[in-house]
């Protein structure tokens, strides 16, 4: 019986070892293995590429292996003790496997990107094992859950600069994040210089949420440049986002032959429909945006148009565009503006993003993309999805970041008296629609969160709204629902801060809740 007994415990110690290991990966794989043995990490580690485009991926990996952990890579043109290999047998567009044998590693994928996620999944468990150490044998099979895995950040209403975004980038490549949608123009400030209309940026980047008189802060399009292909080499693609045609202050500022106005309380808010220059000006920027993002699509924004298009119903032309289009009231005007953009992009070549007025506006379902935010509209969501319209999902509660993250937040936003804590970030989408909306169905591309930056005044608030929630996005993005544990992904999280604390990172500590809130040196 004692036999019985010590052979039980063994054997449960084994298997909370074995289970230890792949809880160093976040996001957690949907299929792990233990496999019998260990594998000693040599002390000078090697990887080598069964193909040269591969080989393209091991100055990435190096890099971070040394930024992250410290760990020296070497490259070795063969049989390395880490091998890629890209095979036709892994047929998911992002899956990949990695095996840890008794005589090295093998990362395979169907794909480069594939291969990327391998590597990422073996850095975190190299963080545990260090070279010197062990790793515990096991297979790995591994794809995400949602093909669209998204971090919006805003720097109209505050700039926080290229180093801030390629820290974001590096962190989101290392948990499998996959789109990063770039909020680049708005009331406050314009951050994208586009050659044809120079002013943009001169005028229309002067100025924040904060103040209004801050000295211009854009982005060239050479640092654009710079930024696209960071992100393009760790698979992570920018969707640029226009705002059109509200939130455009910044825009109208520099150009107000295309100004339409706004209301007491968003003055300027809007460009002029009623203007054919308009569309020109605007199809012209868009050009030139195109040329800077690969991207397949571009994001038009078209959200909140009210809040600031009452003058509309005072410029003549647009009277005469009512007359002339037979639009009977300004809602129709709002969404003739956005079918013509739509053209426009369509002619460009692309597709449209677009926030979820562009449903009702009724945008041609086979080249929109649509944005789900207001989380008390479902019914709007339902619409979308009834209407075949490709969806991401990105509610306010509990996806928009700038929202607060505890009760005893203060300075950020809240919805009556709801907010967005990891645990509602975890555990999104399950149980979030209550059986109203399947999320499997395929027209839900993925999930989304969004950091606007009303509230957020410096890049230190920037990381505190932005850490650890990341992290839950990431495993809620990437991981199936039957394989989700929140308690495993809280053991997980000591992994992951202490990265976030190595590399300075202001994270918010939810271990130490009263902790209090941060907010850099300029608030
Ligand atoms: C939004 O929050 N206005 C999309």
């Amino acid at each position: 019986k004692n036999n019985t007994m010590r052979l039980f415990f063994t054997s449960l110690a084994t298997l909370l070892l074995l289970w230890c290991n792949a809880q160093q990966i976040t996001p957690f794989p949907n299929r792990y293995q233990p496999q019998p043995g260990q594998l000693a990490v040599p002390a000078k580690l090697t990887i080598s590429a069964a193909e040269k485009e591969l080989a393209a991926l091991i100055p990435v990996f190096a890099r971070s292996a040394k930024d992250f952990y410290g760990i020296t890579v070497k490259e070795k043109s063969k049989n390395g003790f880490v091998r890629i290999v890209r095979t036709k047998q892994i047929s998911g567009a992002e899956a990949y496997k990695l095996t840890i044998g008794k005589n090295g590693v093998v990362i395979e994928g169907g794909s480069d990107q594939g291969c990327f996620y391998g590597l990422q999944s073996l850095l975190q468990l190299l963080n545990e094992a260090q070279p010197g150490g062990t790793l515990n044998c096991a297979v790995i099979e591994d794809q995400p859950r949602f093909g669209w895995r998204g971090v919006m950040l805003d720097e109209s209403r505050h700039f926080f600069g290229k180093e801030q975004v390629k820290q974001i980038l590096d962190l989101m490549a290392l948990q499998k994040l996959n789109k990063f949608h770039w909020h680049l123009t708005d009331v406050p400030g314009w951050r994208i210089e586009i050659k044809q209309y120079p002013r943009l940026t001169t005028t229309g980047g002067i100025g924040n949420h904060t103040d209004p008189a801050a000295p211009a802060r854009f982005y060239t399009q050479e640092e654009i440049a710079e930024i696209v292909e960071y992100a393009r080499q760790r698979f992570i693609e920018v969707i640029p986002e226009i705002d059109m045609p509200g939130h455009a202050t910044a825009a109208v500022k520099a150009y107000p032959e295309f100004n339409g106005g706004g209301s007491e309380r968003y003055p300027d808010f809007t460009f002029n429909p009623g203007k054919e220059g308009t569309y020109s000006f605007l199809t012209n920027i868009l050009r030139e945006v195109t040329r800077l993002f690969p991207s397949d699509y571009i994001h038009i924004g078209g959200d909140e148009v009210h809040f600031g298009n009452e003058h509309w119903s005072a410029l003549p032309e647009v009277q005469q565009l009512m007359n002339t289009q037979k639009l009977k009231n300004l809602v129709e005007v709002e969404h003739y503006f956005l079918h013509r953009m739509a053209d426009s992009i369509q002619t460009i070549g692309k597709k449209v993003v677009g926030w979820d007025e562009v449903v009702t506006a009724g945008l041609p379902n086979s080249n929109t993309l649509v944005m789900w935010w207001r989380h008390d509209q479902k019914p709007l969501l339902n619409k979308a999805i009834t209407q075949n319209y490709e969806v991401v999902l990105c509610p306010r509660i509990p996806l928009y970041f700038d929202f607060v993250q505890n009760k005893t937040h203060t300075h950020g936003r809240k919805w009556q008296g709801s907010y967005a804590p990891i645990e509602a970030v975890y555990d999104f989408p399950d149980n979030y629609f209550a059986g109203e909306i399947s999320v499997t169905d395929p027209l839900v591309k993925g999930i989304q969160a969004n950091v606007w930056s009303e509230t957020i005044h410096t890049p230190e608030r920037m990381q505190f709204m932005l850490y650890p929630r990341l992290s839950a996005l990431a495993e809620a993005a990437w991981t199936e629902s039957h394989a989700k544990n929140r308690e495993r992904f809280f053991e997980q999280m000591n992994s992951m801060l202490k990265l976030y604390q190595q590399k300075g990172i202001n994270f918010f500590d939810y271990r130490n809740p009263d902790s209090p809130e941060t907010f850099g040196p300029e608030k």
